[in-house]
């Protein structure tokens, strides 16, 4: 037991699937697992562990933005053994070319601002994916036919934004997409020698203003989980 997941020593798996909303968690693991049981419930924040395919994975929820992620990662990393860490969620789309639905892997997260900025000081880490995890998670979605785009996204700390310019500035840059977790994943893998990676959808698009409905959210929430199982056993 941590301070915010329950788990008894040993319930949590090495593999960890990494939605942003616990209800996900419930959804995926009753959908992909067997023998899916609840290991955390603290705070709502739900994490579940059964097998896929005859292989161990826990599924917890990792709540909204970098310093809620970082403390579920910290914490499955630290106290439980986690070693791989695959966010599954949604973003917004920054590029013509990436339409709402098609499928982004994070390649690399570029931020503002994260929990470990004030470890860095003067440097600019660069958070990325494990190439492993990146290269299966590419067959895995091309294996199924999902359009995706394999580059870097921008890692917010603000839904909400105020400055519309640094969105202006990642979308010069080619960055494809934003959210607002994969940058403290990479960074506390890498810190940890563990392998990260993050697959999202595009729920919305900053261009155009078109979103998912509900029932696509939850397709594409599938496709997600299953690229992310099979890249992570592959
Ligand atoms: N900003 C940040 N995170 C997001 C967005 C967005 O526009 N869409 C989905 N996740």
């Amino acid at each position: 037991m941590t301070i915010h997941i329950g788990a008894a020593p040993g319930d949590i798996a090495e593999t960890v699937l990494m939605p942003g909303d616990p209800y996900r968690a419930k959804w995926a693991a009753e959908t992909f697992l067997e023998d899916a049981r609840l290991v955390n419930e603290v705070r709502g924040m739900l994490g579940y562990t059964g097998t896929w395919n005859g292989h161990r994975v826990t599924i917890q929820g990792s709540g909204m933005g970098m310093p809620s992620l970082s403390i579920y990662a910290n914490e499955l990393i630290r106290d439980y053994g986690a070693k791989t860490l695959i966010r599954i969620g949604s973003c917004g789309g920054m590029q013509d070319k990436v339409k709402v639905r098609d499928v982004i892997l994070a390649m690399t997260a570029s931020t503002v601002n994260s929990p470990s900025s004030g470890i860095f000081r003067e440097l600019n880490f660069a958070p990325c994916a494990d190439w492993g995890l990146l290269q299966a998670a590419a067959q895995a979605a091309a294996k199924r036919g999902s359009a995706t785009h394999i580059g870097g996204i921008y890692s917010s700390d603000v839904f909400y934004d105020e400055r519309p310019d640094l969105n202006e500035q990642m979308v010069r840059h080619g960055i494809l997409g934003v959210e607002m977790e994969a940058a403290e994943l990479y960074t506390l893998a890498a810190r940890h020698g563990c392998r990260a990676l993050a697959v999202l959808t595009v729920s919305d698009h900053l261009g155009t203003g078109e979103a998912l409905s509900s029932d696509q959210r939850e397709r594409s929430f599938g496709d997600m989980a299953e690229i992310a199982l099979e890249a992570a056993f592959s």
